[in-house]
């Protein structure tokens, strides 16, 4: 095959990087690794809406329609790029899954290597398959995210490794898009964002991307940022490391967090909180987001509606009880993952199908019609 130029091709896509080129950190020295990421949908519900009631507007911000189906992109395509300009030849990170993906696709996209490290038998079935598709080398190690990350922090000392975990600021850089468009859409930030929270990036990021907008007299008010993290898993909420974390939603399933004290900035700048989820409130809520929204969600995307309806109920003592925010409050949820990412969560709901006759009387018997 003749040598292709992905990075410098008219057909590159518009993707964060060209919409909001000019608050991030690229120059026209910067070769553009994209994929089209970002532009994701703000999808408004209204029955979360309904469920909050006194004339409140919830809309989910579905980031499992970016292109590796997470909002990891969004941070990738900066943090490739950038690796790119500085000539590095391989990307490294630790993951419980997505940023893998990403890295993985988008080191593909750049033609460099990427090399991925993960705990062992940890990993939602989809995110795995993806890093092997788009070609990465793989470690599986015997310990958790955070030993994961342990390594490749020491990796990273190394020259010749470029480190695409979110403790790189062009991964949290490129994240802050999001709340740029959630700004465009809604022609102001919200007054509430929910969103999961594990390695604390992405609460850092959002609330760097609302900051910066509003300096930018892009918007007039600032949200009041609200993470959630799962029962067994949650650091932040406990304020102390949990050396063991487990939960089913093993995107956020770690018990160290990278970004925890800017986490903790954002939610004390922002007048938020941090509160926990059960796993199963986790469960209901992705099936309930799944069946009553036609929105398919990995479990971890799942908290912030989970949270949602923790945050309605005051017998459930939740730390940011809806009941007493202002009327027509505005309140985004930024679901982080597509459901197809880790489907054996919902393998118990694909019951066993024996064929019917091939005839209309069969099929309307077999749906109870
Ligand atoms: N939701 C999903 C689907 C995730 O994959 C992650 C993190 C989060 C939420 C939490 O975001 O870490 O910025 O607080 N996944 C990382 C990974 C850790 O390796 O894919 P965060």
């Amino acid at each position: 095959m003749t040598e292709v130029d992905p990075v410098q091709s008219e057909h590159r896509g518009r993707g964060v990087i060209a919409r909001y080129e000019r608050f991030l950190p690229v120059s026209s020295e910067t070769p553009i690794v994209s994929l089209g990421e970002g532009d994701t949908p703000l999808i408004f519900s209204p029955r979360l809406s309904a469920a909050v009631g006194r004339g409140c507007q919830v809309h989910i911000k579905y980031e499992g329609l970016n292109p590796t189906c997470s909002f990891k992109d969004r941070g990738m395509t900066v943090a490739v790029s950038k690796a790119l300009e500085h000539k590095m030849v391989t990307v490294i990170c630790a993951s419980t899954g997505n940023t893998s993906a990403a890295a993985a696709a988008y080191a593909a996209r750049a033609g460099i290597r990427c090399v991925v490290v993960l705990p062992a038998g940890k990993i939602a079935s989809g995110k795995l398959l993806q890093a092997f598709a788009y070609g990465a080398k793989v470690v599986a190690i015997d310990g958790n995210f955070d030993d994961a990350l342990r390594v490749v922090r020491a990796i990273g000392e190394r020259s010749d490794f470029a480190i695409v975990n979110s403790i790189n600021p062009d991964r949290i850089a490129g994240q802050m898009t999001a709340a740029f468009e959630i700004i465009d859409a809604l022609g102001d930030a919200p007054d509430f964002h929910l969103l999961p929270l594990g390695n604390a990036g992405n609460i850092t990021a959002y609330w760097a991307g609302y900051r910066q907008y509003h300096a930018a007299g892009n918007c007039r008010r600032l949200p009041a940022m609200i993470g959630f993290q799962a029962a067994g898993a949650a650091p932040v909420y406990y304020d102390r490391v949990i050396e063991n974390p487990k939960t089913i939603a093993s995107a956020i399933r770690i018990g160290n967090p990278a970004s925890w004290k800017a986490a903790k900035s954002a939610v004390h700048d922002s007048r938020g909180a941090v509160d926990i989820v059960t796993d199963e409130e986790i469960l209901a809520a992705q099936r309930w987001l799944a069946t009553h929204e036609g929105i398919f969600v990995e479990p971890a995307s799942a908290a912030p509606i989970a949270g949602l309806f923790k945050c309605c109920d005051p017998a459930r003592k939740p730390i940011y009880p809806f009941t007493q925010i202002p009327e027509s409050s505005t309140i985004v949820c930024t679901v982080t993952g597509h459901g197809l990412k880790d489907p054996e969560v919902m393998a118990d709901c694909m019951i066993k199908l024996p064929p019917v006759a091939p005839n209309d009387e069969e099929v309307l018997k077999a749906i109870e019609i």
